[in-house]
């Protein structure tokens, strides 16, 4: 997880950001590799439940923090890999959020495949990516920021890593956020 400040910076409306990738209120979410929480804390506030799920127990502890801090009760955080998906959730999801994690997972189809199993038919997988621009072009607060540049996957590379898990694209958008729903 990067340090404080400049996370902000590159995401100073998550709120926003998850509008634009289709999550509406009432659904039933899981935030996938989800850090401190930046995201999350959006996310409970428009759902119905999240599940926060990220290997790093510390990291989670954060969230847990962040979201209490907002008075809002409707996450539980799971500590855990995310391709035990099925394992570590109890029930089916609409929306499965992972962002800025996709190209740190080593074996893409196995997680797809991880979470067809989890979300329900008609339901969304959303990957929010870096974009696939080298490293020094991607400045922060006057520094470069972001995984390295060999590790960043463009839109094509992703689609093609879940394809064998029977998911397909629904949209993308200019944000380098693909969409890819489970259809039955
Ligand atoms: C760059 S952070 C992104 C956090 C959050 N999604 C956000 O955008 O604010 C990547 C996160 O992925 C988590 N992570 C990496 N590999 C994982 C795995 N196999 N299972 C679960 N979490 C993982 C890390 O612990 C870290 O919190």
């Amino acid at each position: 997880m990067p340090t404080a400040g400049w996370w902000e910076a590159l995401w100073p409306d998550p709120a926003g950001v998850l509008a634009a990738v289709g999550l509406k209120p009432g659904m039933e979410v899981i935030d996938l590799c989800s850090g401190d929480g930046w995201f999350t804390l959006q996310i409970a506030k428009i759902a119905r439940h999240v599940v926060a799920i990220d290997i790093d127990p510390a990291l989670l502890d954060v969230a847990r923090h962040r979201l209490t801090e907002s008075g809002l009760t409707n996450c539980d955080f799971v500590a855990g890999d995310a391709y035990d998906l099925a394992r570590l959730v109890p029930g089916p999801a609409e929306f499965v959020f992972m962002a800025n994690a996709f190209h740190g997972v080593p074996i893409g189809r196995d997680l797809a495949r991880a979470v067809r199993a989890t979300v329900k038919p008609g339901g969304l997988f959303t990957i929010v990516n870096w974009h696939p621009r080298p490293r020094e072009e991607t400045m922060v607060l006057g520094e470069p920021r972001g995984p390295g540049t060999e590790l960043r996957l463009s839109p094509e590379q992703t689609i093609m890593a879940v394809a064998a898990s029977g998911l397909k694209l629904a949209r993308m958008n200019r944000r380098a956020a693909l969409s890819l729903r489970r259809a039955i």
